[in-house]
């Protein structure tokens, strides 16, 4: 029998053996190697398909079912927080839910009828103006897209 045909064994105490498996250590980490370069590569030039009817970057904040009029609801929008509000006369709209102040995280309150940053009592219209407190400017508003009972919104921002 060669020496190389012996079987692989980190435990053989053969100089033989020993290089047989280190040799087969190597080829392995150079695989997971290649494959952690390859695999986002292709992932990059060959992306999954989007599921239809969907805008680009839009994601699902909320079923229509889930929000009364008068009332709001703060969900994740790519890596920022993002309010979505039913106004009382039954109009869709989104907006950051960063504070324009010191960005401090809004939220809807439906004994104002208003978003309403509790950090410093700062107040914005539900158009997104800023009407009271210390923010200095409106909220960024995004799109709103019905479709059936979800309700979608686009990360690019309308204005703001
Ligand atoms: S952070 Fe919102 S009012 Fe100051």
């Amino acid at each position: 029998m060669d020496e190389h045909d012996r079987p692989l064994s980190p435990a053989d105490p053969t100089p033989a053996g020993r290089r047989s498996f280190l040799d087969w250590l190597l080829g392995l980490s150079a695989f997971g190697t290649a494959a952690a370069i390859v695999y986002p590569v292709v992932h990059f030039v060959f992306p999954p398909p989007r599921p239809k009817g969907r805008a680009k970057g839009a994601v699902l904040a909320a079923q229509t079912s889930e929000l009364a009029p008068g009332s709001g609801k703060v969900f994740p929008l790519g890596t920022r927080p993002a309010i979505l509000v039913h106004t009382p006369d039954d109009k869709w709209r989104a907006f950051t839910a960063k504070c324009t102040h010191l960005s401090c995280t809004v939220t809807y309150r439906d004994d104002m009828n208003m978003i309403w940053c509790p950090c410093h009592d700062g107040r914005f219209d539900l158009t997104g103006k800023n009407v009271a407190g210390p923010p200095p400017r409106p909220l960024a508003e995004f799109t709103v897209v019905l479709k059936g009972d979800e309700v979608y919104v686009t990360e690019e921002a309308e204005r703001g």
